[in-house]
């Protein structure tokens, strides 16, 4: 499709890892003519199925012009420190992941002609074994975050709209990351405790924990200067839970698969926030608790 034609000329985009949005982002682009390669940490080509298609990826090799690094919060200093020795001397860095973003430990890696960004979604995918599923259609917002990103605004604007998209840009990425901070406070926690997929979340028994949960992040998120509107932010929370319904959220797959969860970037940041402001949050403190209890259960 015309719409869908790499700009000229195409950056080369390298996504790290092999994690289900990581994996959504590369189909799309390969199945939209865009020349991607996966960065792992064991170098390997990798075949997977995405809607029916059998897609193959190979091993990005340096110079990296432009990468995606979809991997949890606490695994992004380590991943760019790998990367580092590999990226070309104007590369563009895409981070996303769930929780706030803590970039001021990045920035001062970056030479200064290199690009970096933060890209937050509602996409949901799910992967199981060598397939690869969209299973929540989200949008995603975009944010540059030095000047040498403003410099290649349009190449990363229109790969990131392909891979992730709708795509809106945005200079100030923190309202966007507390509505999704919001949204993963509700769902993750609660899917992963009660070990079941978002929309068995729609059912009535989860309705008191929700509006609690919800509450709770809007107290802190006003105090904070991000104001939430609490009735919006419910009916936003349903409709990720409607659109998703199908989907295992990540914090159910790593308790699940017995790796350690972000639930110290989502819940644990609105306890750290709320202490901050003096703010009780009873529930999330609990789920907090219960979720590391857990993850500490599953990783023994
Ligand atoms: O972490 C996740 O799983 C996702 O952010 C979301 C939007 C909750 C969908 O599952």
């Amino acid at each position: 499709m015309a719409q869908h034609s790499p700009p000229q000329p195409a950056l080369n985009w390298a996504i790290v890892g092999q994690g289900a949005i990581g994996l959504l982002a590369a189909s799309r682009l390969q199945l939209a003519g865009w020349p991607v390669q996966l960065w792992l940490r064991q170098p390997a080509v990798l075949n997977i199925h995405f809607e029916q298609q059998a897609l193959h990826f190979a091993n990005a090799t340096a110079p990296l012009a432009a990468v995606l690094i979809p991997v949890k919060s606490y695994a992004v200093p380590a991943a760019v420190q790998a990367l580092l020795p590999a990226l070309a001397p104007d590369a563009q860095l895409v981070l996303s992941h769930n929780g706030m973003a803590a970039t001021e430990h990045i920035l001062p890696l970056l030479s200064p002609a290199q690009g970096l960004w933060f890209l937050t979604t509602t996409h949901g995918a799910l992967k199981q074994g060598a397939t690869v599923r969209h299973t929540g259609q989200g949008q995603s917002v975009l944010a540059p975050l030095n000047p040498a990103a403003k410099n290649q605004l349009l190449a990363v604007q229109q790969a990131m709209d392909i891979a992730l998209g709708p795509v809106t840009l945005t200079d100030n990425i923190l309202p966007f990351l507390w509505h999704k901070l919001a949204i993963n406070a509700v769902i993750n926690p609660l899917t992963a405790l009660n070990n079941c997929s978002n929309g068995e979340l729609a059912k009535g028994q989860y309705q008191p924990q929700i509006n609690q949960i919800l509450k709770e992040v809007c107290q802190v998120a006003a105090a904070a200067g991000y104001p939430l509107q609490y009735a919006q932010m419910l009916e936003k929370v349903q409709q990720v839970i409607q659109s998703t319904a199908a989907n295992f959220s990540s914090m159910q797959q790593d308790i699940l698969h017995r790796r350690r969860t972000e639930i110290e970037a989502i819940t644990g940041y609105i306890v750290e926030q709320a202490a901050r402001y003096d703010i009780a949050v009873p529930l999330n403190t609990h789920l907090m608790q219960q979720v590391l209890q857990l993850q500490h259960l599953a990783q023994r």
